[in-house]
């Protein structure tokens, strides 16, 4: 059964051999789907067996979102609270959050998860990354790496998230254990290694054991890095081969001469430093020096409790120096390039049907009107929802 989406009025394909400048926008078009597959780009007017009016709305690729901590326990609205009265952000509020998960029991943590993960669809968003880190023990991180796995195929382990408390004083020990019993418990179920490396957490050398023994495990490399403050973290991801290098909150002139002659992506999070009041991140100077970016949303209970992408373009473009078009990249083949995937992000014959329809006739309202929910409907999803039955 195949169906035609007619009647858009932008098109945004993210493929320039299919229509105008990098993002490949065609105007009036169609798109036709066969299940999960798109099978034909076009101008509107295609013939199929089922027809859905776009009504001269827009249509772009379902958001890729390349970095979350989906799974935890209670909130800290408290502590956002406090911040905004003045009180820094330090990261400590991470223990308790870990405090929360460990006692939660997995059919709430699984409830959860896939309500946020219908709330980050009807973002929309059809590919997501979902990191543990709130567990900090053998067998809390491995309950949580489970849970992710089954959620989706972009899974981190996360267990150099911060020093939990009863390691206080020993953290070559817990880096130790990171390395070992906790890696082998959790290395089935995820794709990806991370860690936070910062003043507070990690430092360079033992963020760099943990990437090299995620590497032996046959992991692909992420890191938390300049989130707080110019660090190692940078240089380190780079140097380690690091698919992405997430925050670059600061960075420097040799972190950006650095990332621009590598191959690793610098993921932005400025919902992050919207919440923390960190300042947000120059894009236009690292773009300029060729580095290549992606943009996520960061959706954690702490630092940045959103699922928004749209939120993200739209302080992307007022106050990071992007433009529609790079924010909207930021968050398609952006966010696949940092997930090392060629498959999503796009919208062309033969790729999966993931699609999302705005109520709003062009993608400048993505910015333009900021805070409206735009999104109309979103199809497809690289990640496992709940039945519908049981979405609320
Ligand atoms: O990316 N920086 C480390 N991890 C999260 C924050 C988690 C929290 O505060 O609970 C982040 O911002």
């Amino acid at each position: 059964m195949t169906l035609v989406i007619d009647n858009i009025s932008e098109l945004v394909t993210n493929d320039p051999a299919l229509g105008d400048g990098p993002l490949g926008v065609v105007t009036n078009a169609s798109v036709v789907i066969d299940g999960d597959t798109v099978v034909a780009v076009g101008p509107a007017g295609a013939v199929a067996d089922e027809r859905l009016d776009a009504g001269g709305r827009c249509v772009l690729p379902g958001f890729v979102d390349s970095h979350t901590h989906l799974v935890f326990a209670g909130d800290r609205a408290e502590e956002f609270t406090r911040r905004m009265a003045g009180e820094p952000y330090d990261g400590g509020g991470i223990r308790v959050t870990t405090d929360a998960t460990r006692n939660a029991g997995r059919a709430v943590l699984r409830d959860s998860l896939q309500q946020r993960l219908v709330e980050v669809h009807r973002a929309g968003t059809t590919t997501v990354e979902v990191k543990t880190g709130y567990g900090l023990s053998v067998d809390s991180e491995a309950e949580l790496a489970s849970l992710a796995a089954e959620a989706t195929t972009e899974a981190t382990f996360l267990g150099a998230h911060l020093l939990p408390s009863e390691y206080q004083g020993r953290a070559d020990e817990y880096v130790e254990l990171v390395c070992g019993p906790m890696l082998d418990a959790v290395r089935s179920d995820v794709r990806w290694i991370d860690v936070f490396c910062e003043t507070g957490a990690f430092d360079a050398d033992q963020s760099r054991a943990v990437l090299t023994a995620g590497r032996a495990a046959g992991l692909g490399l992420r890191l938390h890095a300049n989130q707080l403050g110019h660090g190692p973290g940078v240089q380190l991801g780079v140097e380690m081969g690091c698919a992405s290098v997430d925050h670059c909150t600061y960075l420097s002139d040799d972190d950006i001469e650095a990332l621009a002659a590598s191959e690793t992506v610098a993921t932005f999070l400025p919902a992050t430093d919207f919440s923390t009041r960190q300042p947000y991140p120059d894009a236009r100077r690292a773009i300029d020096a060729g580095v290549r970016v992606a943009m996520a949303s960061n959706c954690n209970p702490g630092s940045s409790y959103t699922t928004s992408l749209s939120f993200c373009i739209a302080m992307a473009v007022r106050d990071m120096g992007m433009t529609i078009d790079e924010a909207i990249a930021a968050v398609t083949t952006g966010g696949a390039a940092a997930l090392g995937r060629s498959d999503v992000g796009r919208i062309i014959a033969g790729g999966p049907a993931h699609l999302t329809i705005l109520d709003a006739p062009s993608r400048h309202h993505l910015a333009y009107r900021p805070g409206v929910p735009l999104i109309w409907r979103t199809l497809g999803a690289g990640f496992r929802l709940p039945p519908a039955g049981d979405q609320t």
